[in-house]
């Protein structure tokens, strides 16, 4: 069992504002875009990761760190080394962020192998003899066979997480109204965000099946997209995943839901 803490970049970020995260319980479909409030950038890290480190090693789980990265690669390099000096046991390159690309106009490192390239490349300059995971974005199917190839390219990639949100989307409440309402760090008004639960299991096992027959066994694949069932957690086992992570689930079931999708299995 391992708890993954962030996403966290080097800067102090104030994030979005207004209603940032909504779930229509109708169809269990989240929406979120909180822009990766940060409090106090890298200094901060430095501070809580060794006592979350500690506060997990003491639950016997490990704690992984998703680092973040607005002001180009050598963010992810600097944030996954500092985790690491942290004694975090495994950082993870989110690079499946934003969930909006309109604001500050960055692109999302999943749907372009050749930026991935790059970051890889900067990173393992970073991190010594240590390794990474990737959260990936719900690509196409056309885009596991270049993202493969960059990953296995670069040796410090130990494993993926399928998937992170669906970029970009507005999520209708039971009522009719958009689930999403806020104002960007840009100081325009959005209601999309990144779409996550029920409707984004289809394609986290479409990727996390891609990405078996690209590394076959000796890669880890964690499955992560609309987990709410035991069912759900057998179906990503059955289709190659190693292990599971859940989102929505726990915003809205809370810690319990862990317990309940174990025993059911
Ligand atoms: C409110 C909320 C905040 C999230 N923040 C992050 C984040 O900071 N970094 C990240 O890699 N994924 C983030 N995610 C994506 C989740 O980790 C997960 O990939 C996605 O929600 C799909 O899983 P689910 O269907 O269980 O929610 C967030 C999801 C939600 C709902």
């Amino acid at each position: 069992m391992a708890i993954t803490v962030g996403s966290g970049g080097e800067h102090k970020r104030d994030g979005n504002s207004g209603v940032m995260y909504g779930f229509n319980g109708d169809t269990r479909t989240s929406a979120n875009a909180f822009g990766i409030p940060d409090a106090n950038g890298a200094e901060g890290w430095k501070i809580v990761l060794p006592k979350m480190v500690e506060v997990a090693e003491r639950e016997h789980k490990q704690l992984r760190f998703s680092a973040a990265a607005f002001n180009g690669p050598h963010e992810y390099g600097r944030m996954a080394a500092l985790a690491y000096e942290c004694g975090v046991h495994r950082v993870v390159l989110n690079v499946g962020c934003p969930n909006i690309r309109a604001i500050g106009g960055k692109s999302i490192p999943s749907y372009n192998p050749g930026e991935l390239d790059e970051i890889l490349a900067i990173v393992g300059n970073y991190i010594g003899t240590n390794y990474i995971e990737l959260k990936l974005s719900p690509v196409d199917n056309a885009l596991i066979p270049p993202l493969a190839a960059v990953i296995r390219k670069h040796k410090i990639v130990r494993g993926i997480e399928a998937v992170n949100t669906i970029p970009n989307q507005r999520l209708q409440m039971p009522d009719g109204t958009s689930a999403l309402n806020y104002t960007g760090e840009d100081g325009k008004k959005y209601d999309t965000g990144g779409l996550a639960g029920a409707p984004l299991k289809v394609h986290g096992l479409r990727v996390v099946r891609g990405f078996k027959k690209e590394f076959g066994d000796g890669f880890g694949i964690i499955g992560v997209g609309g987990i709410f069932t035991s069912d759900d957690v057998a179906d990503y086992l059955a289709d190659g995943a190693d292990g599971i992570q859940v989102a929505t689930a726990y915003l809205e079931y809370g810690p319990k839901i862990f317990g309940e999708l174990l025993q059911g299995l």
